[in-house]
Order: structure tokens, then sequence, then C-alpha cells
């Protein structure tokens, strides 16, 4: 396909031959929920028993993210947008590379996380839903920016002024605010391998 004379090239090797050598398929695993829900907690404690278990990870985090490919990128509707889409893309390059990766964004709305379920193939986009009460991330409030949200000193902040869209259907549902972190990890590993990704 050409565009703008920009040709699509074939890479040499597939990644079913990375995959293969592995040991494992390659899959994205999308948390989504409020800040202070424990999405990166959570994708970094799964990621810890996947590296332990000679598995090919990775975490995309989206503090971190922030920081560099998507710096300059704010919080309105437009700028969260890109944010997922570009990340979206990145990760979608990781399951071609054999890794499974874990990704910790808000990401609120429910059409740019199905444009990202659309451009992997089918199984290998899991959408993990780290629910939690707003009542319970406003209670941890770890990095204290719910309480500068309610002063209104940061506008468009996700569950206070800027909206939330809960997944539909998602593949895992983990309640942070009564499973403990092992026994999430658990059932996402336990997930992984009904599935035959691990
Ligand atoms: S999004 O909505 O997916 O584009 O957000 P994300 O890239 O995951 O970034 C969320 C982290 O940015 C900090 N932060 C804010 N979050 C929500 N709303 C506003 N306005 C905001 N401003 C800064 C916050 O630390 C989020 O981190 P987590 O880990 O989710 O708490």
């Amino acid at each position: 396909m050409a565009d703008n004379n920009i040709v699509w090239h074939e890479t040499t090797i597939k990644k079913e031959e990375r995959q293969e050598r592995n040991g494992h398929k390659s899959a994205i695993l999308w948390f989504t929920g409020l800040s202070g829900a424990g999405k990166s907690t959570l994708a970094n404690a799964l990621e810890q028993q996947l590296f332990k278990q000679g598995k090919n990870s990775y975490v995309l985090d989206g503090d971190n993210v922030r920081h560099g490919l998507n710096k300059g990128l704010g919080f309105s509707d437009e700028d969260r947008k890109e944010n997922i889409r570009r990340i979206g893309e990145v990760a979608k390059l990781f399951v071609d590379a054999g890794t499974i990766v874990c990704t910790a964004f808000i990401s609120p709305f429910k059409e740019d996380r199905d444009r990202v379920r659309e451009l992997v193939e089918d199984g290998e986009f899991i959408e993990v839903y780290v629910r939690c009460s707003l009542e319970a991330c406003e209670e941890r409030d770890p990095k204290g920016l719910y309480k500068k949200a309610r002063a209104g000193e940061i506008p468009e902040f996700t569950g206070i002024s800027s909206p939330y869209e809960e997944p539909g259907a998602p593949e895992i549902i983990v309640d942070s605010d009564k499973q403990t972190v092992e026994e999430s990890v658990n059932a996402i590993i336990n997930y992984l391998q009904v599935k035959n990704i691990l």
C-alpha cells in the first residue's frame, strides 16, 4: 500500500517466529482505571512474575511515557485520545516483537481503547479493568492529585472534572479495593495460561 510515497515493507522475521523462540505468545495487557486505582502497581507486579518466569515482557506507564514520547500532550479529551493512539501503536510494535506488553494508562475513553483493540489480532488485546471506587482512589491519593483537583488546581482531572468511561466487556476485572495485588496478579496469570498465551 503506497501513501505519500511511503511503502509498507514486510519484515523478514515474523511475529510467529519470535513467539516460537520466546516460548510464549505476545499480547497487550491493557490496564485501565482511575488515577490511583493501582494500574502501575499491578502492571509492574505482573511483569515481575513474568520476568521471573523468563518471559519477554515490558511495562509502558502513563507517567513515564508522558516524560518522553508523549511529552507535550496534556489532558484535554483530544490530547488523551492522541496519547492512547500513540501508545496503541507502540504496544502493537511490542506485540510484533513477541513481547507481552503491560500498559498502564487511565485511557478514559472507550472508543480510544476499542481502537487499540482493533490494531491487533483477536485475543491479543486483553483489557484489564482495575476497578476501584472514586472514593477509595481519593482516599489513597498517592500523589496528592485529587486534593489539588478538588481545590481547582488541576483542570480536567479524571473522575472529578473529566469523565472515565468504564469498560463494557473487559477480559479481566480486578477489584483493587478488595483484592490483594498478589491475588490480582495470580488471576491475570491464570487467564494468560487458560488462553495459551503463556
Ligand atoms: S490518559 O487519560 O490515559 O491520557 O492519562 P495517562 O497518560 O494515563 O496519565 C495519567 C497520569 O497523569 C497524572 N495526571 C492526571 N491524570 C488525570 N487527569 C489529569 N488532569 C491529570 N494530570 C496529571 C496522574 O499522575 C496520572 O497517573 P495515574 O498513575 O493514573 O495516577
